[in-house]
């Protein structure tokens, strides 16, 4: 009774109970997890290009690393903000043995990180912060924008 009488039409984070912002900092983790595996993958990827086609390749995978830092930072600022510990573990970065796998391994993690942060927006809907639904969304533009080129560049792929 004394929680429905507190309740306000307003929402923010300040109204919101415990097991919600645990669930919501427990998502961010996994995926600030994703984000520091994203920093190793491309690093990593763009060592291992081959061919013809390295330079190109290998500009393509480092250019989306700071972009991969930058939602890095950001996570790991926010789940300090909203009380919790910030993950030093990488996703692990799948093997690939050469420039096609590669690119089909960026394409899935993409994928996914769409998937998460889509998920991630209304879990911070929910919680009712609005500003972390927002710039996750603009995280979710800038994964799309990673998946596309990825995409495009896969699909003209002559084996
Ligand atoms: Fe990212
Ligand atoms: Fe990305």
């Amino acid at each position: 009774m004394a929680s429905r009488a507190k309740r306000s039409g307003g929402g923010g984070a300040a109204n919101m109970d415990g097991g919600t912002r645990a669930a919501l900092i427990a998502g961010l983790n996994e995926d600030l997890s994703g984000e520091l595996g994203a920093i190793v993958q491309y690093l990593i990827y763009a060592a291992k290009t081959s061919g013809p086609f390295r330079p190109e390749l290998q500009q393509f995978f480092l250019k989306e690393v700071p972009d991969e830092q930058g939602h890095a930072q950001f996570l790991a600022n926010k789940i300090v903000a909203l009380g919790g510990e910030p993950t030093t573990s990488p996703r692990p970065t799948p093997p690939a043995r050469d420039n096609h796998a590669m690119l089909v391994n960026v394409l899935a993690a993409e994928k996914r990180a769409i998937a998460d942060y889509t998920k991630r927006a209304r879990q911070a809907e929910s919680f009712g912060d609005k500003g972390l639904q927002v710039q996750l969304e603009n995280i979710i533009s800038d994964e799309t924008g990673h998946y596309e080129e990825t995409e495009r560049i896969l699909r003209e792929w002559r084996e």
